[in-house]
């Protein structure tokens, strides 16, 4: 990793490029409106905070860096597929999280907000795991709301067929005292049912794990947070499903990167698209997915 070329590439104020761990870089935007921190890896928001507001992002205290391990917390890019794919020796959530991107531009735009944009397209460990030509890009806005914009772009002779998720771990006072609206008559499929649709009535209140795709929805969720006396809008585009998940005690305790009790201030809400409703990109085509996440 050549860190001088990347420094080269910051072309705005208020940001430095720092290794978390040799050959493991990442950005630190402190700007008019917030404090970001971005790594190269999976191109992965990690934090989020608005100034004189909590973090609005989660990222376990044993989150590991390493290449070719995912970053437990912030938003990891679920991509080309979302959840487990049928040949078990495949990752889950697909390969782009586990990659380092290319750093394309760090600048400001005309609003003074933070835009980094990275890139990611085939290679040989891509081509291995799933046999085609794309491009990916990224675009991370950090100003008072924090933008995620994924562009797929099918560079391939053949229509691509892709699910994906902005996996998103909002930050959260303690799960037992939030409230999550924006599902009212949405159906969900349960995975810790097999799979069985529910319809949603009411708002979401957690006591135990869930693991639920919302199906046909582009509404904006909203996360009442007593305990930090306030409201987190996730907002999204070309996204048809939403998921929601907390693992719980159990579930969090099998995974070593999970820190102790950390289920308790954390809950994902992802801007989806699930394989229910694929998205079918033609060549030369791009599909967008976008979350927007904001202090409501
Ligand atoms: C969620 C899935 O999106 O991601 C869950 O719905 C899964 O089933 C969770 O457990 C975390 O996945 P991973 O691969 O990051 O541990």
């Amino acid at each position: 990793m050549d860190i001088a070329a990347l420094k080269d590439k910051l072309n705005a104020p208020h940001v430095e490029l720092s290794q978390l761990a040799a050959g493991y870089p990442v950005i630190d935007v402190n700007n008019t409106f917030a404090s970001a921190r971005i790594a190269l890896h999976g191109a992965h928001v990690m934090s989020f905070q608005p100034h004189g507001q909590a973090p609005l992002l989660w990222c376990s205290k044993a989150a590991i860096f390493k290449e070719s391990k995912p970053i437990r917390g912030g938003i990891p890019i679920c991509w080309p597929w979302f959840g487990n794919h049928a040949d078990i020796g495949k990752p889950a959530h697909g390969f782009a999280r586990n990659q380092f991107w290319q750093l394309h531009s760090v600048e400001e735009n005309a609003k003074h907000e933070t835009e980094i944009v990275l890139a990611l397209t085939d290679n040989e460990i891509s081509r291995k795991l799933w046999p085609h030509v794309f491009k990916l890009i990224v675009t991370i806005v950090v100003g008072p709301v924090l933008t995620v914009r994924l562009e797929t772009i099918n560079t391939d002779d053949v229509e691509l067929s892709i699910t994906a998720a902005l996996h998103s771990y909002i930050k959260i006072g303690d799960i037992e005292n939030i409230e999550v609206l924006g599902f009212e008559q949405s159906h969900y499929q349960d995975k810790l049912m097999d799979d069985i649709l529910f319809l949603q009535s009411g708002s979401v209140r957690f006591n135990s794990e869930l693991d639920r795709i919302y199906l046909d929805t582009t509404a904006d969720v909203i996360i009442k947070d007593d305990d930090n006396s306030r409201e987190v809008r996730v907002a999204k585009a070309g996204s048809y499903s939403t998921v929601l998940w907390n693992p719980w005690i159990e579930k969090s305790a099998t995974m070593n990167d999970f820190e102790e009790n950390g289920y308790r201030n954390m809950v994902c809400v992802e801007a989806a698209n699930t394989a229910e409703r694929a998205v079918v990109i033609k060549p030369g085509e791009t599909h967008t997915l976008e979350t927007v996440i904001s202090i409501a």
